[in-house]
């Protein structure tokens, strides 16, 4: 069989490691197998950025960032538009992996590469995907890979902040990535015991978070960490469109959520505030040991999926089990923080505060 094997969307620690477990077993179990990298996502078929790959070019990437095969963004929405005259994005798409003689398509990505490798498999292509993304939103699967790494190098800033917050008896407020749910800031807040958790999921009241600032300083903690997540906004936000909202920031001279509420908490307690934000750092580096394992599980057990002829699929972890979706099922859908989940049960046992 003829592979063709991309990277979309948003890179992750874990991406060379996964395309390193698919691609080995793949070639234990088919050494006739044909490999082919195609260059920056979906892109790379649109433009036939292609290269023909020999089983060393997959060696010692397991703890190599970032990929091998390069990623670009190719909005799922754009899909349909006009490339040539007469022919949409999907079907030039098509007609090129065809062209390349693919017998399948392994995509690893996000949510838009998983709209798109649906509608790949729609059109009638071979297609087996992976879930890549530190943000932890894809539905159906309890975890994607990068996510581990992204939260252990959050947890990481978040701990130097802590010192630097308490030598200047600041509140300090650090803005995690995630799009629009707020799983890497709730893992990143949990994991470093911040005093404040600001999810997109619930929307913050300000009020709230200055008298857990306040109870903090009484206690003779001067200092406190805010963890807010990208997609964050206020109760009185609620009601705006994400668009409208961030329009809003910027003509206030906000450039990040976290600048904004820095602002608000230092004009509502009176206590100096600062802003930061560790923005891609949490997408660099080498993936953590749990990654690399998770991406080897994810990368053996698509290469099953493609030799028991299960196309149309993408692996996921279920109760600790790896497993697989229909991509049908999983296109399209979001997978938002339930109110009841356990880390954030976890947290509030702790008395940490949701600004709720
Ligand atoms: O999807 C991963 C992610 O890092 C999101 O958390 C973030 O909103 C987005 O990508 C940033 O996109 P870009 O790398 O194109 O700036």
């Amino acid at each position: 069989m003829r592979f063709g094997i991309l990277t979309s969307g948003g890179d992750s620690p874990g991406l060379n490691a996964a395309i390193r477990g698919v691609t080995k077993t793949l070639y234990r179990r088919m050494p006739d197998a044909e490999m082919v990298g195609i260059i920056g996502g979906y892109t790379g078929l649109l433009e036939k950025q292609y290269r023909e790959m020999k089983p060393e070019d997959f060696y010692g990437i397991m703890n190599l960032g970032g990929t091998i095969l390069r990623t670009t963004r190719q909005p799922f929405k754009s899909m349909r538009d006009e490339e040539e005259p007469g022919l949409a994005k999907i079907d030039k798409i098509v007609a090129n992996a065809r062209e390349l003689g693919l017998d399948c398509v392994i995509a690893l990505g996000g949510n838009g590469t998983h709209k798109t490798a649906n509608l790949l498999a729609q059109h009638g292509l071979k297609v087996v995907a992976l879930p890549k993304t530190i943000d932890n939103d894809i539905w159906g699967t309890d975890e994607t890979f990068g996510f581990h790494t992204a939260t252990e190098l959050g947890v990481e800033v978040v701990d130097r902040i802590y010192t630097t917050a308490a030598s200047h008896s600041r509140v300090i407020v650090v803005e995690i990535m995630g799009n629009k749910f707020g799983w890497l800031a709730l893992a990143v807040g949990l994991g470093s015991g911040a005093e404040v958790i600001v999810l997109p999921e619930i929307p913050y009241n300000i009020d709230k978070i200055s008298e857990t600032i306040f109870r903090r300083a009484e206690r003779g903690r001067s200092y406190s960490v805010v963890i807010v997540a990208e997609g964050a906004y206020s109760v009185a936000e609620a009601g705006i469109k994400a668009k409208e909202r961030v329009a809003r920031r910027q003509s206030l001279g906000f450039s990040a959520v976290s600048a904004k509420l820095a602002k608000e908490i230092q004009e509502a307690t009176g206590i100096e505030s600062r802003a930061m934000v560790p923005g891609h750092y949490l997408r660099g580096g080498a993936p953590s040991a749990y990654d690399r394992i998770l991406t080897t599980q994810f990368g053996t057990y698509a290469a099953n999926l493609i030799c028991e002829g299960s196309f149309g699929t993408t692996v996921a972890k279920k109760d600790g089990k790896i497993t697989h979706n229909p991509l049908a099922e999983v296109a399209g859908k979001t997978k938002p923080i339930p109110p009841d989940h356990p880390f954030i049960q976890a947290a509030r046992s702790t008395g940490v505060s949701f600004a709720d």
